[in-house]
């Protein structure tokens, strides 16, 4: 049994010496070490052994299994290695192909527009704050002095979650929570995503984007409204933008006025860009009405305040001179890497 088994190992030993393929090597595992392998067959056959001789042989039998089997994974790892090297050396890499082009993305006109915006009232000494796009009618409303059965409500078509919660109509909303907060002086301005339910037409979208201002200080008065939002329009249209402020009214400021800048493209003269006026409106704006300050906790005799609101989509379109919104929403990327 002995010699029998010193044989079994010896050539299960060649064969793995011999073999080149790792699909060999599992051929001579199988063969050796598996169930109906050799080496197993002798183990089963152990009964034909002396009785006393058992553990020796049994002994025998283990060491022959182990060496078998650190054998075959040392081959093993050769046999890797060398099937590696060989891979290596097939699939050479070539250096000279030219890249596969890399397709950068573009910062979107609203965007650009967004970053202009901030830069100049940053510049000014103002923070940029964020408010929710789904807001409570009481901020979105009320607050601002647009009560239940104000018929400001209807101008702004809503789109009501439920009776006291709605997508925001405008970012005043903003203006509120921030008073509430009462930490003063204020000087912020608020961009957000607003939602009407508008029809989509070359300037309406049921989604749309505003950006709120406010300042709220002791003896802010309307002579610093003009000079920030006049300040404001040179540095966004041109130095030699002119600004006029028309009346108007808004629930929430008083005095309102509504802001046009002389058209950028005649300079004023009148052209088809201004529609022949010479003039561009560009935002609303007024100074924070008593009632809006004292409802979210200012005393109005001592504090008062401006706010103005600006359309985003409208500041890009006139900006990049883009004659429908439709265009800032379609995501085609030729039309958008123009800007
Ligand atoms: N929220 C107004 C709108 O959507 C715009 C506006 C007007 C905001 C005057 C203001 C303001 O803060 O003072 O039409």
């Amino acid at each position: 049994m002995k010699e029998k088994l010193q044989a079994i190992k010896e050539e299960a030993l060649a064969q793995i010496a011999e073999a080149e393929m790792l699909d060999k090597l599992n051929d001579v595992r199988v063969n050796f070490l598996g169930k109906k392998g050799k080496l197993t067959a002798v183990l089963k056959s152990m009964k034909e052994v002396a009785p006393e001789e058992r553990p020796a042989f049994g002994q025998l039998v283990n060491e022959a299994r182990v060496q078998i089997e650190a054998a075959l994974e040392e081959t093993k790892k050769n046999l890797e290695a060398k099937a590696l090297e060989r891979q290596l050396k097939e699939e050479v890499i070539d250096v000279t192909l030219p890249a596969k082009k890399n397709n950068v993305g573009h910062r979107h006109p609203n965007t650009i527009a967004l970053e202009e915006v901030e830069r100049i009232f940053v510049g000014m000494g103002y923070e940029v704050v964020e408010g929710p796009e789904v807001e409570y009618d009481l901020y979105n409303f009320e607050k601002l002095n647009i009560p239940a059965n104000h018929p400001a409500k209807d101008e702004q078509d809503t789109f009501y979650i439920n009776k006291e919660i709605v997508l925001r109509t405008q970012t005043s909303p903003v203006q509120a929570r921030v008073m509430e907060q009462g930490k003063l002086p204020i000087r912020m301005i608020a961009p957000g995503r607003v939602f009407r339910s508008d029809e989509v037409d070359a300037t309406h979208s049921p989604s749309f984007h505003q950006i709120e201002g406010l300042v709220v200080d002791r003896n802010i008065t309307f002579a610093d409204l003009k000079g920030t939002l006049e300040q404001f329009a040179k540095e966004l249209f041109g130095e030699n933008t002119k600004t006029k402020f028309r009346p108007h009214h808004f629930p929430f400021t008083e005095p309102s006025a509504e802001v046009d800048v002389s058209c950028f493209k005649c300079g004023g003269k009148g052209c088809r860009f201004c529609k022949g006026s010479g003039w561009i409106e560009i935002l609303g704006c007024g100074m924070v009405h008593p009632h809006v300050l004292e409802m979210c906790g200012i005393d109005p005799e001592e504090y008062t305040g401006f706010a103005f609101g600006v359309g985003l989509e409208r500041i890009a379109l006139l900006k990049y001179e883009i004659d429908d919104m439709r265009l800032l929403y379609e995501n085609d990327a030729r039309f958008l890497k123009q800007f």
